[in-house]
């Protein structure tokens, strides 16, 4: 298996990072090709709960090699941070087995104000941005004027931070944000610089030759395809491409790499979103407070980036078709299926009605799904745990029903059902 691409079926969480690392007890390269530190992938391993913003979340297997590709925007000094807490943690970040892209995008604190102060002037219409400055430094990336990760090592980078700063410093201004000073942020960046020097890399062509001598690649995509900035509920997405295509300019990979991939859609037993936007399957209330869980145990519905409560839902089965649809998914790994135990029955969004009309496929891109009302198959639910389950003979007849169900409405077979945040607690279905 070249080169295996796992992303997010729904609006992000879906629980990319537990599958990534399941996945990554095998194989050579673990890569990020898109976004930034917006993304918050969790791995859990015993006692130690690793929160991943930037690097891939197959480092965690001694045998890996990760790759921050060129698809992605950086923020040098969290980088550091992560490479620290792995460094704490006993795992290494050497420039041996860790290796950042020269075309990714650098995100600088003026991108962090700017996305604050663009959030601040959208009023109603707020997005709700996890403020890590990843718009505006996309924005910068497709004006032409963006600093990548390569320039830090030119001479003139001090300046032309400096100038990047000084052109934020007027449009905060026009927003009402107070400016930066440049001065500081450009010495920080220096020595962000100096410590990341040696793990710069052409992430291409190693990558490249990688598949060449049929080494694996797991191609790790942040967000989830409805957060796609083409594909997704625009605009209420980030601003990168989440889908598994993103993969392959965001890793600087031909369409060669693409003829045996396999491409691992990540789904979540119900729905979930963080931020603005519609939410056909929505629910509120005692329901909604149990699926999101109260926050005790670490997995309950809160971000990992921002620590909101996530907003929770039915499964959207729909939405699910369209993201199998624009991935090319090939394999569905399920997650959380947990959380449904002891429910009387559940919910399965499988058509939208829209103006007397019955839909089963999204009509043009889901940009505006306020007005769809969700038609439900009801299912019935299962009582009692099934986190030690480890079989399919393990899993309730109710729950291998829900399942089946999945694959008999996307086409798609379920390979793994995560039964729990553990590395273990995994069913090969
Ligand atoms: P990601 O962004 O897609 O990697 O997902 P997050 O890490 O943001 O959110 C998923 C949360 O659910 C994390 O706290 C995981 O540890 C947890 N998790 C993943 N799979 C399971 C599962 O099957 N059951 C339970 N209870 N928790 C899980
Ligand atoms: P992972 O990789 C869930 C959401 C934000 C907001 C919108 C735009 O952990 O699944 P941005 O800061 O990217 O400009 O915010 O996207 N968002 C996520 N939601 N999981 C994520 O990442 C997200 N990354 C961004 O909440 O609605
Ligand atoms: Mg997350």
């Amino acid at each position: 298996m070249p080169l295996q691409i796992i992303i997010g079926t729904q609006w992000g969480d879906e629980g990319k990072g537990r599958i990534v690392d399941w996945y990554a007890a095998r194989g050579e390269y673990t890569a990020r090709y898109n976004g930034g530190d917006n993304a918050g992938h969790t791995v859990t391993v015993g006692k130690q709960i690793f929160k991943l913003h930037l690097i891939p979340s197959g480092i965690i297997h001694p045998q890996m090699t990760a790759i921050l590709g060129n698809g992605m925007v950086v923020n040098p000094q969290t980088l550091l941070e992560e490479m620290d807490m792995l460094r704490q943690a006993g795992v290494s970040v050497s420039s041996g087995r860790l290796r950042l892209s020269h075309a990714a995008h650098l995100i600088t604190p003026a991108h962090q104000a700017l996305d604050k102060a663009l959030e601040g002037k959208r009023g109603t219409g707020q997005i709700g941005t996890t403020g890590r400055g990843i718009g505006p430094a996309y924005t910068d990336k497709a004006a032409r004027r963006g600093l990548r990760v390569g320039d830090m090592l030119t001479p003139d980078f001090d300046a032309r931070l400096g100038n990047h700063i000084t052109e934020a410093n007027r449009t905060l201004d026009m927003l009402g944000a107070p400016p930066l000073d440049p001065k500081p942020v450009c010495e920080i960046f220096l020595q962000s610089a100096a410590k990341l020097r040696p793990h710069i890399a052409d992430t291409s062509l190693e990558l490249h030759t990688a598949l060449q001598n049929g080494k694996t690649v797991l191609a790790e995509g942040a967000q989830g395809t409805l957060l796609d900035i083409d594909l997704g509920t625009y605009p209420y997405v980030t601003s990168s491409s989440t889908t598994a295509s993103g993969a392959l300019i965001g890793l600087g990979l031909g369409l060669d790499a693409a003829c045996n991939a396999t491409v691992t859609g990540v789904v979540k037993a119900f729905q979930t979103r963080v931020g603005s936007g519609p939410f056909p399957t929505e629910v509120f209330d005692e329901l909604g407070r149990r699926l999101r869980g109260s926050g005790e145990h670490p997995w309950d519905e809160y971000g990992t980036t921002t620590g909101r409560p996530r907003r929770v839902g039915w499964l959207d089965g729909v939405l699910l078709k369209y993201a199998v649809r624009v991935n090319g998914v090939s394999e569905l790994a399920v997650t959380k299926l947990d959380i449904l135990s002891g429910m009387e029955c559940l919910q399965l969004c499988t058509a939208y009605r829209f103006n007397g009309q019955l839909l089963t496929e999204l009509p043009l891109v889901p940009a505006d799904l306020d007005h769809f009302e969700p038609v439900y198959d009801e299912l019935p639910g299962w009582s009692g745990d099934i986190s030690a389950a480890r079989n399919v003979s393990d899993l309730p007849p109710a729950a291998i029903a829900y399942l089946d169900r999945l694959v008999s409405l996307t086409g798609i077979p379920v390979r793994l059902v995560s039964v729990g945040p553990e590395r273990e607690q995994v069913v090969k279905y």
